[in-house]
């Protein structure tokens, strides 16, 4: 059968995605203080299939990120506490919407960029009806914040253990009204 160049160019591009995966993610993709397009396509391709189309988790097993986000930014040393999350993952028993998990999130430092980190981060402070409770000065995750939190060698275990310094259990633990 006959192929045009074109053709074979889409279809190599296709190839490409699929066998890199979020690794291709276009970090050129428009991004702003809610994280655009970038944090969009992010969350639908890496935290979705965790967290859901909703946020909302799946009880018991993944919890929601509906609210929770902006509860945990409002403590201190939480910038440095999301990009480590996003980075290296979290392991341990944590208290969130009145409900006990103890499971592993991944950590995302092979798969994401810096600028994808801080997009998705910007994305679910604002999804999910999240922006409606986000502080008017709230400040917007950049590459540049996220880069100095790489290569350091953390586990999941080791991003608990931060969790559990600043306190941010006392401020997931409470059940949604
Ligand atoms: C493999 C499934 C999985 C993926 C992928 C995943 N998460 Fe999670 N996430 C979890 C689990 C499980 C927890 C709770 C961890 C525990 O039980 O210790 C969690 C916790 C969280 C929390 C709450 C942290 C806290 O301290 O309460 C946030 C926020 C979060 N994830 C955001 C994200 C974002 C954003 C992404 C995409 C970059 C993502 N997650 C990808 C499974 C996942």
């Amino acid at each position: 059968m006959h192929t045009t160049p074109r053709t074979t160019l889409r279809t190599l591009g296709l190839a490409a995605v699929l066998a890199f995966g979020a690794a291709l993610l276009p970090s050129a993709l428009a991004q702003g203080a809610d994280g655009g397009e970038l944090g969009e396509t992010t969350y639908n391709t890496v935290c979705m299939a965790c967290h859901q189309m909703d946020g909302q988790g799946l009880p018991g097993v993944y919890p929601s990120i509906i609210g929770n986000p902006v509860r945990i930014y409002g403590v201190e040393g939480s910038r440095e506490y999301l990009a480590k999350l996003m980075l290296y993952g979290l392991q341990g028993e944590v208290n969130i919407d009145g409900a006990t998990y103890n499971q592993l999130m991944t950590g995302q430092e092979m798969v994401l960029d810096d600028a994808q980190i801080a997009a998705v981060l910007n994305y679910v402070m604002h999804a999910f009806g999240n922006a409606d409770a986000l502080p008017e000065d709230y400040e917007p995750f950049t590459a540049e914040e996220i880069a100095p939190y790489r290569g350091l060698g953390l586990t999941a275990a080791d991003v608990y253990a931060l969790r559990g310094e600043l306190g941010i259990d006392a401020v997931t633990a409470p059940a949604n009204e």
